[in-house]
């Protein structure tokens, strides 16, 4: 016998977000429609992930961008593509993309265009070419009250506890959006069939404890000193049995699984970045807010990621975010280690 449609629980992301919205009277539906704008492009770019190797869209783009790095064709188009559908959306007014030097100024900063989008198209690049997972993050804020509607960097530079919601999307076995609002952390599968993300995921909360480390180990020796010994803690069993590892090399896939199975992701200071390599706005921010939501812990080594007041918008962050046990120890064997 088929089951009804009544009888499945079938939410799409329009639908959730469009409910979530709910909560705040007066909403005139224009965050939803900016929402919209990040679905349809992520459709798109899926679709393109999907046929990599079959269409002339893998290798470089024969360009480096404004981080020093070789854009990938992949990279270019993403970029292309949410700048399309987000530029679209009458409540955005300034979009910044780690693709571009400067944020963009959209709707030539008319009045009711209150919203920046900031993100970055295509995460992990590195592993487009080799079928491995990769995808997009992003950020958004509101104009601060008083910035003037052309002063792009201010609406920007706003530390991550002001984000009004953020996600990510994995274009992996599946393609997975995991968003949050400040109103817990859902995940939307795209069902292919349908061209629709499904509510999959619902209130996704970060185990406590989980079983891996997921760290580029090949700069352990250029890590500071109390990183070294933290590692060496969750290997030997000090936290109560000993981590295995997991290393995508896409941050969005690997904080995904620390998300879903718990554990600890870190990108520490290295020799080659002693800042470390991530990017705060649109990479360290967007995942930091969701693992909190999630009721994980997210730090730069020193202090909450979200607390970090931004002074420029590409800048770069360590970043070790993970379940609550592992972070508690992390706190106490690098970050008090710092602070003595
Ligand atoms: P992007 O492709 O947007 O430049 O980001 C790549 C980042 C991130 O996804 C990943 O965690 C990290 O680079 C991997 O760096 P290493 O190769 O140094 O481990
Ligand atoms: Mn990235
Ligand atoms: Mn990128």
């Amino acid at each position: 016998m088929s089951e009804s449609p009544a009888a499945v629980p079938f939410l799409t992301a329009q639908q959730h977000i469009l409910d979530d919205q709910k909560r705040f009277p007066g909403s005139s539906g224009e965050f939803s429609s900016l929402l919209s704008g990040i679905t349809m492009a992520t459709k798109m770019i899926q679709d393109k992930v999907r046929r990599a190797g079959l269409s002339d869209i893998i290798g470089e783009h024969g360009d480096t961008n404004i981080q020093g790095e070789r854009q990938q064709k992949l990279d270019v188009y993403s970029n292309e593509v949410l700048i399309h559908f987000l530029g679209l959306r009458d409540s955005v007014g300034i979009l910044a993309s780690e693709e571009n030097e400067k944020p963009m100024i959209v709707h030539q900063g008319a009045e009711n265009a209150n919203y920046a989008v900031v993100f970055d198209p295509l995460d992990g690049s590195s592993n487009i070419d080799v079928n491995v997972s990769v995808g997009t993050t992003f950020s958004i804020l509101r104009r601060p009250p008083g910035v003037a509607l052309d002063d792009s960097d201010q609406w920007v530079l706003q530390p991550g506890c002001k984000q009004i919601a953020a996600g990510y999307v994995v274009y992996g076995s599946s393609t997975i959006l995991v968003y949050s609002t400040g109103n817990g952390v859902h995940g939307f599968t795209l069902d292919p069939s349908l061209g629709a993300y499904i509510l999959s995921h619902p209130n996704i909360q970060m185990p406590e404890q989980g079983p891996y480390y997921s760290v580029n180990e090949a700069y352990l020796d250029s890590f500071p000193q109390p990183y070294v010994e933290y590692i060496d803690r969750l290997r030997n069993g000090a936290l109560g049995h000993k981590y295995a590892s997991r290393y995508i090399g896409s941050m969005v896939a690997d904080f995904h699984r620390t998300l879903l199975k718990g554990g600890v992701f870190l990108y520490p200071p290295t020799e080659a970045n002693p800042g470390g390599k991530l990017r705060l706005l649109y990479e360290a921010n967007p995942i930091a807010f969701l693992a909190e939501q999630a009721g994980g812990v997210a730090s730069n080594g020193h202090q909450r990621v979200l607390d970090i007041q931004p002074d420029s918008i590409h800048q770069r962050t360590p970043l070790i975010v993970g379940g609550r046990a592992e972070m508690a120890d992390f706190e106490r064997v690098v970050v008090q280690s710092d602070a003595s």
